[in-house]
This record gives structure tokens, C-alpha cells and sequence, in this order.
């Protein structure tokens, strides 16, 4: 290894670098990467070429140990500083970032904007459970005891339609509480309903098939479909809930029944029968997506579409994130016996399966009961907090806005008597509320301004501060 007799010095005038350090830097690279100092030369000594630079040993020695943790360099204490014995692994290193070309489906993934979800606690953050009226000692106990009575076993690969203590307890509870028809079979647990979309479109939906969805409408399903390429159109709603329309009939139809998302009707009965009707005729199939029905309070929901005929043509989706809590990323699917094999080698090939330890405790959670008496208890409070909220809505925001129905839910709809959206919701985040706008939630134009509430989580003083604020906006 030769000591260097500076052919490089050249370098350094020419480097724009800012300042001294970082044009020895840079001159130093530009050697390297050029072939002029090759792998394992020896560099002079920073006292030397200081001199030769008329620079101080302070810069070059900085410069040095920039370098060798860049990877360029190798300094042995003793022996002196040489170039690394892969210096092209730095030099590729200071290569520019390579970004990737996104697909044309990539791009029409992004251009849609994705979803978001509520923080927890705010108001009015929509859609969220109250985290704080969870029995989190419970679920501990329960998590222990699974762990203790050999855990291993559900540390392993499941399957991926479900544990089947759980797919069982699912079948069970939607039969009783939600009139659905189905044996344990035809339970597949997912992670969520827009994986259990997602799903449903992969297997179902070719592109530029048809696919009819509410307007307004759940964006999680319109991205759903629309990342898959699916031909999206609108369906009109009134106070019976998505009026069947008039074109060519779909593949699929996505229906929010018991609790439209997010106007808050109900799918009327007669309405109902028309669709099961309507999906038998056209041999299309519609998707229900159940996901808050477990909250009507003012009396009972109308049972499931699902189960209003045999063999209806009926996808039925429902969510643990509701009812439980969202982590938990637990949902489930009611299909045909015909879809089962399709569904279970399609989650193989995507996550496999969802947490085994998490699918057991919440089977136990539901088995031993604690489920129907959290509902009943959730049902109870959040009832009060929609009561709560309709009472300070109606007495300080009237003239402002007009609700929605609200029969359930977590969240009430408002519509804005005299628009302002955008700005109301910008003014509002000024003073930390949040207001999710509900124009968005159209396709269809014009839009209706208004906002959806979320009140579940919030408690009364919370609820009543956030109503205040609201209030002092101006309109
Ligand atoms: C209509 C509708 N479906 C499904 C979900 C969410 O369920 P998950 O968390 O299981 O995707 C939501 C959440 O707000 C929703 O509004």
C-alpha cells in the first residue's frame, strides 16, 4: 500500500461545496469514486495534507471521520488512514434516492386518498367506541388464563378461515341477536370489514365490472372497489334507505341496512324484500354491511337482510371494532358454502390469518357472556350521550343545523342549514375540534354540507364543551 502523492489536490478548487470540511469531502469522494484513489490506498496524513491544502488539521481530521463513517475510509490507530476495501458501496450510497414508478393501480390507489381513522378521545371524531368503558381488567384475566392453558398452542400458524371456537361463537350470536342464517362454516374471520371488502372485490369483481354503491356512501367501500378497478356507480337513498336503480345490474351491490352510512336510515322492510328480489333476478350479489347495528336504541333493529330468505344472495359483513375495541382488528364474513375454499386460499396468500391469541380470548369474551353484557351496558351509555347530545344541539345550534334520523350509531349526522362547510371546518380545528364533513361522502352533486358527530366516546362534560364550541363558531 503506497502513500499517496496527492494526484487529487486538483479536486478541491473545483468542489461548491459550503464549507472547508465539506469540500475536503467532497473532493476526497469525487477521487474515489473516479478511480483516482483505489481501494486500500494509503491517504496522507491529516498533518500533511492540511499543509499542502493550507487548511488546519482540525478541518481534515473532521473530514476524515466523516468519511469513515460514510464508509468511505478506514482509519487504523497507528497506521495511518486508507481508502475502504468497498469503497463503491459508499459511492453508491451518495447515489440520489431511487423512487419508485408507481402501477397504474398504485396510482389509482393513492389518487383516492385512503381512509382515516378516528382518534380517540375527541370530539367529534366519528365512529370511535368509548376505550375508557372497556373492562380492561377482564380481557387482562382472560388473556392470562389463555396464556397459562397452553398458549403454544396459538402461537403457531392458524387457519386461515378462523379459530373455530370463534367462528362458532360468531355464527351463534348473529343467530340469536341478528336473525342471520349460517352454520360456523360459513363464518370467515377476517381482519377487518375493509379487509373483508377488499376480499370480496379480489374474488368477485373483474375490472370494469359493475359495482353499486349507496350515495352518500362509506368511502372505505369505494376504495375497496375502486382500487380494484371496479366500475363504481352511484345508488340514490331516501328515508327507505339505497333506491334499487334503473341501469344495467351490477356484480355487486355494497347496502349499509340497519344504519346507513352516513345518513343514518334504516332499509325499510318493504325495501328490503325489493333488493333480496332484485339480487335474485339480476343474479347479482348485495354485501351487507352490518357494522353498528348492535346500537339502534329506540327499540330493536330490523334483523339482518341475510336472514329475511333461505339462501338469500347476501355477502354479510360485520366488525369486532365497534363493539369491542378497533385494535383488536377483528371482523367476520357470512358467505355461501361456495365461497369458503375461494376465501381461504385468498387470505392464505395474503396475512394468513389474523392474531390466534386475540381470536380465542374474544371467543371466550362472547362464550362466558361478558359480550351481550357489554353491549347491554354500552347500549345504555351511549344511548345517553346521543340523548344528551340531541337535547344541546337542539337547545344552542337549531336555527344552524337539522339532523339526520338517529335511531343508532355512534355518531349523529347534521346538515348544515346554510352551508359553509370548508371554513366552519377549518375554523373549528382552530380550537381543536375536530368536525368530519359529510359533503365529501357524495358523488353525486351537490353535495349536502353537514358534519358527522361523534358522540360514543365523549363524556357528558366533554360532549357539552365540544356542543359550546361549536356553538361559538361563526357562521
Ligand atoms: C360503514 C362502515 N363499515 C365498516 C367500518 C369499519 O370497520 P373496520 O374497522 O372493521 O374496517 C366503518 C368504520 O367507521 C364504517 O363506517
Amino acid at each position: 500500500m503506497a502513500l499517496t502523492t496527492v494526484p487529487f489536490l486538483a479536486l478541491f478548487n473545483s468542489q461548491p461545496a459550503a464549507t472547508l470540511r465539506d469540500r475536503v469531502c467532497a473532493m476526497l469522494r469525487q477521487a474515489i469514486a473516479n478511480g483516482i484513489l483505489p481501494a486500500e490506498t494509503r491517504l496522507p496524513s491529516s498533518r500533511l495534507l492540511a499543509c499542502d491544502l493550507s487548511l488546519s488539521r482540525v478541518t481534515i481530521e473532521a473530514a476524515y471521520s466523516q468519511l469513515e463513517s460514510e464508509g468511505y475510509l478506514s482509519r487504523y490507530s497507528g497506521k495511518g488512514t486508507f481508502v475502504a476495501l468497498f469503497p463503491e458501496r459508499a459511492v453508491r450510497r451518495s447515489l440520489p434516492t431511487p423512487v419508485p414508478v408507481l402501477s397504474a393501480r398504485g396510482q389509482n390507489i393513492i389518487a383516492a386518498g385512503g381512509c382515516d381513522d378516528p382518534p380517540f378521545p375527541r370530539a367529534f371524531a366519528a365512529g370511535s367506541p368509548d376505550l375508557r368503558a372497556f373492562p380492561q381488567r377482564l380481557w387482562r384475566r382472560l388473556t392470562q388464563q389463555r396464556l397459562s392453558a397452553g398458549g403454544e398452542s396459538l402461537m403457531g400458524y392458524g387457519d386461515p378461515l378462523g379459530l373455530p371456537s370463534l367462528r362458532q361463537a360468531v355464527a351463534h350470536y348473529l343467530g340469536q341477536s341478528r336473525g342471520v342464517r349460517c352454520t360456523a362454516d360459513q363464518v370467515v374471520i377476517v381482519t377487518s370489514s375493509q379487509q373483508a371488502l377488499q376480499m370480496i372485490a379480489l374474488l368477485l369483481c373483474d375490472r370494469g365490472d359493475r359495482v353499486w354503491l349507496e350515495d352518500p356512501g362509506y368511502r372505505g367501500a369505494y376504495h375497496a372497489f375502486h382500487s380494484n378497478g371496479a366500475d363504481v356507480c352511484t345508488l340514490a337513498t331516501d328515508e327507505q334507505g339505497a333506491i334499487i336503480g334503473d341501469d344495467a345490474p351490477p356484480r355487486l351491490v355494497y347496502l349499509t341496512p340497519s344504519h346507513q352510512y352516513p345518513t343514518g336510515s334504516t332499509l325499510s322492510g318493504q325495501r328490503r324484500l325489493a333488493w333480496l328480489d332484485f339480487a335474485r333476478r339480476s343474479e347479482c350479489w348485495l354485501i351487507e354491511d352490518d357494522y353498528d347495528s348492535e346500537f339502534h336504541y329506540d327499540g330493536r333493529p330490523l334483523p339482518a337482510l341475510q336472514g329475511l330468505e333461505e339462501r338469500a344472495r347476501v355477502l354479510y359483513v360485520g366488525t369486532f371494532s365497534k363493539v369491542l375495541f378497533p385494535s383488536l382488528r377483528l371482523a367476520y364474513l357470512v358467505v355461501p358454502d361456495a365461497l369458503i375454499e375461494p376465501l381461504r386460499r385468498l387470505r392464505s396468500l395474503m396475512d394468513g390469518h389474523s392474531a390466534q391469541l386475540m381470536q380465542a380470548v374474544t371467543a371466550d369474551f362472547i362464550q362466558h357472556g361478558h359480550f351481550a353484557a357489554h353491549l347491554r351496558l354500552m347500549r345504555q351509555l351511549y344511548a345517553s350521550r346521543r340523548n344528551l347530545l340531541i337535547d344541546e344541539l337542539n337547545n344552542k345550534l337549531a336555527h344552524r343545523l337539522s339532523l339526520f334520523p338517529h335511531q343508532g350509531g355512534l355518531q349523529l349526522t347534521v346538515a348544515l342549514r346554510a352551508g359553509g362547510e370548508r371554513r366552519l371546518t377549518q375554523q373549528a380545528l382552530q380550537h381543536e375540534l375536530l368536525l368530519p364533513r359529510l359533503s365529501p361522502l357524495y358523488r353525486q352533486q351537490p353535495a349536502q354540507e353537514g358534519w358527522m358527530l361523534g358522540f360514543s366516546a365523549l363524556q357528558p362534560a366533554e360532549l357539552i364543551a365540544a356542543v359550546n364550541k361549536l356553538a361559538r363558531l361563526s357562521y
